[in-house]
């Protein structure tokens, strides 16, 4: 079966897939790319499994065991209901809430640091260093040590849906092991991750390490891709942008859009723990399913004129974020993290050129769609 690689854009292919075919066997992998087909295997874990160091299996399973456990977003019921109730615990929307002003500082930094008219690289100066800085601070890594952990995620990043980064991941499992603090007072997230106790139940230092890992795997990348996107999508449409230095109450419709509209994450993956089927499709167990979030979210029969960027339109049932069990611990930090930066963006700058990047500048990934780079030139207000 033809599969676009990340030189070419994936949503024709998408569009074809879900009239012509959309539920396609290719060897063992299933592609999924209906709305209410990937709803349907997300909301069914007892069925579709996350559970994939099953499947890994015997050695690397057991070699990966040594320094983590295995986080939430790769663990069923129930082991993933008590760790995900105590990490939620330590990353409560009320936790994630304390941070707007910071954010906020972060985010007027670095636009400031961006203050000239000349072409420059959106990803470089904005995208990339919010969720980054963020996520540290949040974490308590000293500054110090900033440019470790940026190494880090960006190795963990480039990994993703190539199988695991093990070495990189044990390097991170040791300097987090460092920062664990039981009796401690700090509010950071690790110190916080390690008192917290449900029904006399702690998380174990392998679970704080593993999860601590997860929060960068799963949510820089992800939020620099968000905002780059969301530069991007807003560049391409009329009169949005104007719309959003004139009234900033547009934001948040123009990150769930951008959401909608370009996901940062395009698909996820289950494995079939019995022989079922999928809308009239022979699904065999050990059977892995591909779910193009990508498409669902531009899916007609949900989204009317959907290959149409429109912050009017009504974009919440989106599924940017997957669905049930695994929605994503962070959205309220990703959403956050953007509409602030696109509020410090639209009050600093009046208007902005885009150098359509190509798709060939997209990264080379499979799950994820952002730009390795984006160059914009900015009209500062006051300069
Ligand atoms: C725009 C930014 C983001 C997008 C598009 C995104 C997307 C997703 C998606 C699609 C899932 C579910 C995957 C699945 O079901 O297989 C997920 C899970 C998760 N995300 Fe995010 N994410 C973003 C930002 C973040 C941030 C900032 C964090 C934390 C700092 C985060 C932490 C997590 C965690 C911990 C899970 C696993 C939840 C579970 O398995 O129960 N994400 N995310």
């Amino acid at each position: 079966m033809y599969i676009p690689d990340y030189t070419e854009e994936p949503f024709e292919w998408y569009k074809k897939m879900r009239n012509e075919s959309p539920v396609a066997r290719s060897g063992n992998t299933i592609h999924v790319f209906r709305y209410k087909d990937i709803t349907s295997v997300l909301s069914n874990y007892r069925i579709f499994s996350s559970q994939f160091r099953d499947l890994l299996g015997g050695e690397m399973a057991e070699m990966m065991n040594q320094k983590t456990t295995p986080s939430i977003l790769i663990l069923d019921p129930p082991v993933h209901t008590t760790l995900r109730n105590l990490v939620s615990d330590a990353f409560t929307p009320a936790t994630i809430e304390s941070y707007r002003e910071r954010v906020r500082k972060i985010a007027s930094r670095l636009i400031k640091n961006m203050k000239n008219n000349e072409w420059q690289d959106a990803v470089t100066g904005l995208s990339y260093l919010l969720p980054i800085t963020v996520i540290s601070e949040m974490l308590g890594v000293p500054q110090s040590d900033s440019d470790l952990f940026r190494d880090w995620s960006d190795k963990l990043a480039t990994s993703l849906g190539r199988g695991p980064d093990i070495e990189t991941q044990f390097e991170m499992a040791d300097y987090f092991y460092g920062k664990i603090d039981r009796e401690g007072k700090k509010n950071n997230l690790i110190s916080r991750l390690s008192r917290v106790e449900i029904d006399g139940r702690k998380l174990t230092d392998r679970e704080i390490a593993g999860f601590a890992i997860l929060l960068l795997v799963a949510g820089n990348e992800t939020t620099t891709n968000l905002i780059t996107n969301a530069l991007l999508s807003v560049y391409e449409s009329r009169g949005v942008y104007s719309e959003m230095v004139d009234n900033p109450d547009i934001i948040p419709s123009v990150v769930e859009e951008t959401l909608r509209y370009r996901s940062p994450v395009q698909s996820t993956r289950r494995y079939a723990k019995v022989d079922t089927e999928l809308n009239g499709i022979e699904i065999l167990k050990d059977d892995i399913l591909c779910l193009y979030i990508g498409s669902a979210n531009r899916d007609e029969s949900i989204f009317p004129d959907g290959e149409i960027f429109n912050p009017h339109r009504e974009a919440k049932r989106h599924i940017a974020f997957g669905q049930g069990i695994h929605f994503c611990l962070g959205a309220p930090l990703a959403r956050m993290e953007a509409q602030i930066a696109l509020e410090e963006f639209s009050r600093e700058i009046i208007s902005y050129d885009v150098k359509i990047p190509s798709p060939r500048d997209r990264l080379d990934s499979d799950i994820m769609y952002g730009f390795r780079k984006m160059l914009i030139k900015p009209e500062f207000r006051n300069m």
